[in-house]
């Protein structure tokens, strides 16, 4: 197991499948009533430059669950903000046994995995949301079983979500497809693009009406981020963007070509964008099983990582 998971590419499909079996086994224990104490007098400090709710509340409840205590840092609220990011790094590397980051640029990360002895995990950045995908694919596997030749397609807009995503698919042996009129320029990670199209396992395909009808699993994520959604200046860019992406939308129209597939968001979803009322409610939907799996695969990260410490 390596001691960071800044990325998912640092996970071997070995270890991945490891963490989402685990993630399963923790869940299927809490559901029992038991809660083993892998994380007794642990600290897990959560450091946000974004908001959050599921993986705020999850890494928190989780380190709870485990016996472990959490800190949640607002970097507006804390010398992050003015600080070198790197110092501030060294000192909470210090009084924490490991340590989760939300932040608005990987570079960041980078930073502070540069100067840190404990294990570093992304909560997400522009690029990857990789404990997303851990959650994502255990999701799929409880609801499909083995995962491998199973199909996901992914609609809507080429992001952080979808580069984890893809790479946690192939990496399970998955058949992935990438449906999107646009790539949100900021997430483009060559390197990652190499490597799944390198597994055989990744195609493109800019019809989502011939996309959609083998898929075991269709995904979508929000087409704008969040922090830019109620920003005035984003108007223009917001309309041209609803306009592009509609026929992509996660809704009624392409379920009605696929009704055995699996519908997925990770949330928070905007309604009647990219994906409709029709979908989230869905017989097929298993976003809020997504949502609360985040606890478990958390779970599992943060004792398979801690566990390296010993
Ligand atoms: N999916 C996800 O990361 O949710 P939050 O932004 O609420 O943490």
């Amino acid at each position: 197991m390596p001691k960071n998971l800044l990325t998912l590419k640092e996970l071997s499909s070995t270890e991945l499948a490891s963490i989402i079996d685990y993630a399963i086994e923790l869940k299927k224990k809490y559901k029992r009533g038991e809660r083993p104490e892998l994380m007794k007098n642990k600290t897990l400090v959560m450091l946000f430059q974004k908001t959050s709710t599921r993986t705020r509340t999850s890494f928190e409840a989780g380190a709870t669950q485990l016996g472990g205590h959490a800190i949640f840092l607002d970097w507006t609220t804390t010398q992050f903000k003015l600080g070198d990011i790197k110092d501030e790094a060294r000192c909470i590397d210090r009084y924490a046994d490991i340590v989760m980051a939300r932040v608005l640029r990987h570079s960041d990360l980078l930073k502070m995995a540069e100067v840190m002895e404990k294990p570093l995990i992304n909560g997400l950045c522009e690029k990857y949301h990789p404990c997303q995908t851990i959650a994502d694919l255990q999701t799929m596997q409880e609801h499909l079983g083995s995962l491998k030749g199973k199909k996901a397609v992914y609609l809507g807009i080429a992001n952080n979500v979808s580069n984890t995503l893809s790479l946690g698919c192939v990496k399970m042996g998955m058949h992935f497809t990438l449906c999107v009129p646009e790539r949100h320029p900021i997430s483009l990670d060559e390197g990652l693009l190499k490597e799944v199209k390198a597994s055989g396992l990744y195609a493109e395909e800019k019809d989502p009406q011939k996309a959609v009808l083998d898929a075991d699993v269709l995904y979508t994520d929000a087409w704008i981020d969040m922090e830019l959604y109620l920003d005035p200046k984003f108007k223009d860019e917001k309309e041209r963007r609803l306009k592009t992406f509609m026929p992509y939308q996660l809704g009624k129209g392409l379920l009605d070509l696929n009704k055995k597939a699996l519908i997925m968001h990770d949330l928070p979803a905007h309604r009647g964008f990219e994906i409709d009322d029709y979908a989230m409610n869905a017989g097929k939907s298993v976003i809020f099983d997504q949502a609360e799996n985040r606890l478990h695969a958390q779970k599992a990260i943060l004792v398979k990582l801690c566990q390296q410490q010993l």
